[in-house]
């Protein structure tokens, strides 16, 4: 069971305000994306939550109890994650388990073949793409074992297509899995076709602007993508980021 909760958060460096008055929950086994324009203050927010650094007001719930500065209860994959350049991919994907003292290498062998990085288990770091290094720290975070997931943009460095298939497959994985995730992204489209609930961020100060439960049902394919019903809401989600733009 997890259910987030962030209450009145509000941050600022060095007297400036970044975010105010933030108000919002996620679910049990929900999937909510976080969308805002770049520099509103999403990853901000992230680090507030995943405990890396306090919000200047407000509050932070899991499960009722406050979690304002705690590491390790929520798993948390920084925008620019880093892997360990001496560790081997195999043993970089095993990290976040190892923290928890269960290691289960036949499950972390599987889910590197499923993100497409099979014979690489051995390799190193350096010798990887960017996206490819993007997707081990994203398996990394889906293998350990708290309830609830924050990814900052896990797919911004990747092309379109390989971007579509790993939305696919980090929802045919959500589906097995039945964890909770917030995302970030500035992708209306990424955010549409992955989310139960999409959050607007916006303004300066940024605050919740807006909520908009996705309806479409679940499994989800790629065909909906083209559907005249994405379509609409691709422009409603478009609209409401314009209105309240980012300056
Ligand atoms: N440690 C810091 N000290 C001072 N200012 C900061 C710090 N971290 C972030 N900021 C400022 O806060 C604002 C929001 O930054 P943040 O990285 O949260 O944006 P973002 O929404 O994640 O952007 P992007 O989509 O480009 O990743 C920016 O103006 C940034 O300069
Ligand atoms: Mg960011």
């Amino acid at each position: 069971m997890s259910h987030l909760e962030i209450r009145q958060l509000s941050k600022s460096f060095e007297g400036k305000e970044v975010l105010t008055d933030v108000n919002f929950s996620v679910d049990d086994g929900e999937f909510v994306s976080l969308l805002g324009p770049s520099g509103s203050g999403k990853s901000t927010l992230f680090q507030n939550i995943g405990g890396i650094s306090l919000p200047s007001s407000g509050s932070i719930y899991l499960n009722g109890a406050e979690i304002n500065g705690n590491r390790g209860s929520i798993s948390y994959t920084p925008q620019s994650p880093s892997l360990m350049p001496w560790r081997t991919i195999l043993d970089n994907v095993l990290l976040g388990q190892e923290i928890a003292g269960n290691r289960d290498k036949d499950k972390a062998l599987q889910m590197i073949v499923r993100a497409g990085l099979k014979g690489y288990e051995n390799a190193y770091p350096h010798e990887l793409s960017g996206g490819m290094k993007q997707r081990v720290s994203f398996i990394r975070s889906l293998l350990s074992p708290q309830e609830l997931i924050l990814l900052d943009e896990p797919f911004s460095a990747l092309d379109e297509f390989t971007r579509i298939d790993m939305q696919k497959w980090l929802l045919s994985i959500w589906d097995e899995y039945k964890r909770s995730i917030l995302f970030i992204t500035h992708h209306i489209e990424e955010a549409i076709f992955l989310s139960d609930r999409i959050i607007i961020l916006s303004g300066k100060p940024a605050t919740v602007s807006k909520e908009f439960v996705i309806p479409f049902a679940r499994p989800r394919n790629e065909d909906i993508l083209l559907s005249e019903e994405f379509l609409q809401w691709k422009k409603r989600i478009y609209e409401e980021m314009k209105e309240s733009p980012n300056s």
